[in-house]
């Protein structure tokens, strides 16, 4: 059935019905366009636009729909332009005549306005929700490795030691931005657009107040013309779905290096890795490379909604209907890119001993080394050369700092005494810097005891109770 047959004399040419049709991808949201009709209809009656009666029959006819929708007793059919058009089908095939009271002082426009909000609230809430599960894994990690050294890099070049719990906290700190972000994002989109009409509101005395509370929005949008043809908490979710990626993608980018047979920081889990069809003593890290291939389509479709809003008027243009299988894909990429990646970091095992090798290697205490000088009376600039002109020497002699000589630290500056081979060791490097952020144990317990506190809050989108029923 059309919505919209009678101004018409021609059928629609099969063609133009299938590109214009959104059924394929917009009847993931039916619970959402349900939820919407419920509450409209509960608004309508209370304004005494519908009756009682009508309402009863309507709410009975749209969760008979939901329930058979849900086991599977009805099923969508793919001929409809859309999921609106094809529930009030149903309904009206349901319930006779009232069922076409159902559209009063209702437009497509903000129908589907509001549908895309309940969906992307729904999912924004699964994400933090992902999100969260991410951060209590890397905090499990953290708290197992707060003495763990590995070298700290710079340039991809080793430069100082940095403690396991220290390199993963960063990544604390990204995805917990990524959460206020999702939560920022679904405070300012959480105002409900229903009962704008087509653009310019309705003739007919709508509470919009109503139905936002109803629907369990912190209130009612303010400008129809907006409410129809916003889509800008798209665009940000898509933004903030950017950066969530490019996060996992860098920290994949370092698991791929750590696993790889130069590192060996890290051995990933089988269940984690795949094999090579030719060559038998692969185990590759596919996961977090697919992971950090996705990225590329998180950004498209962030890149692609805002080109198409671009250079569109006021107020609903039909090319806002692509605002949806990119919008889905993205978050479907998304949460299956965070589970999977925390499921990979909690099974892989790190090579405590390799890192620890390694952080000796290649210098990562030359630093301390000048320091040391520094703390007896050498200005900086002298003590960075001398330390200079040692890793050199080192470099000639294929040692370390550590194993040089008393007598070959003295030949460069006779400040030089035994406790300096206290001075670089690993763990002094690590213990001495405790500034407030810094390596050291006593900053990474204090940062520990921060993220403790914050995993044992709630956000705001876990605040708003946004999923259930309608009362009625
Ligand atoms: N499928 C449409 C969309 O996603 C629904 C709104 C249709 N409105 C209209 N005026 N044709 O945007």
């Amino acid at each position: 059935m059309k919505l919209w047959g009678g101004r018409f004399t021609k059928e629609t040419n099969q063609l133009v019905h299938r590109f214009n049709s959104s059924i394929s991808f917009d009847q993931r949201f039916y619970k959402q366009d349900i939820e919407g009709s419920i509450a409209h209809v509960t608004m309508l009656a209370e304004q005494k636009i519908l009756t009682q009666e009508e309402k009863r029959d309507i709410i009975t006819g749209l969760q008979g729909i939901l329930q058979d929708l849900n086991s599977g007793c009805l099923t969508i059919d793919e001929t409809s332009e859309d999921i609106h058009s094809f529930i009030e089908a149903v309904l009206i095939e349901r319930i006779g005549e009232t069922g076409k009271k159902l559209h009063t002082g209702r437009s497509r426009n903000d129908q589907v306005a509001l549908d895309m909000k309940l969906y992307t609230r729904d999912e924004i809430i699964e994400l933090n929700h992902l999100l969260r599960e991410l951060l209590e894994q890397i905090h499990t990690l953290m708290k197992e490795n707060t003495t763990t050294i590995l070298p700290g890099f710079t340039h991809l070049q080793k430069a100082q030691p940095v403690t396991l719990a220290h390199h993963l906290g960063a990544y604390f700190e990204m995805f917990v931005r990524d959460r206020g972000r999702l939560s920022d994002i679904y405070e300012r989109m959480n105002f409900c657009p229903l009962g704008s009409g087509a653009l310019a509101g309705t003739t007919y005395p709508l509470n919009r107040n109503r139905s936002a509370q109803l629907l369990q929005f912190t209130g009612a949008t303010k400008n129809s013309m907006d409410s129809v043809s916003d889509r800008d908490y798209l665009i940000e979710l898509l933004s903030a779905l950017s950066t969530i990626m490019m996060h996992l993608s860098r920290f994949c980018e370092e698991l791929i290096l750590w696993n790889s047979n130069e590192y060996r920081f890290i051995e990933l889990d089988d269940s984690y890795s795949t094999g090579s069809s030719i060559m038998p003593q692969k185990k590759n890290p596919d996961i977090a490379e697919l992971i950090r291939g996705k990225t590329g389509r998180v950004y498209a479709a962030l890149v692609s909604l805002l080109t198409t809003m671009k250079g569109l008027p006021l107020a609903y243009n039909k090319d806002m209907q692509e605002d949806k299988e990119l919008t889905f894909d993205a978050i479907d990429t998304v949460k299956g890119c965070l589970s999977l990646f925390t499921g990979m970091l909690s099974t892989l095992e790190f090579k405590k001993d390799i890192m620890e090798k390694s952080a000796k290697n290649g210098f990562t205490n030359a630093t301390d080394a000048a320091d040391y000088l520094v703390n007896h009376g050498i200005p900086f600039r002298d003590a960075h050369a001398i330390i200079g002109r040692l890793v050199l020497l080192c470099i000639d002699k294929g040692c370390s700092l550590e194993e040089l000589s008393l007598s070959d630290y003295q030949n460069l500056s006779p400040v030089f005494q035994e406790d300096i081979y206290k001075a670089i060791s690993l763990t002094s490097c690590v213990e001495k810097r405790n500034t407030l952020g810094g390596t050291g144990i006593d900053a990474i317990t204090e940062e520990l005891a921060c993220n403790e506190e914050y995993l044992s809050k709630k956000n705001a989108c876990e605040q708003f109770n946004c999923i259930g029923g309608i009362e009625e």
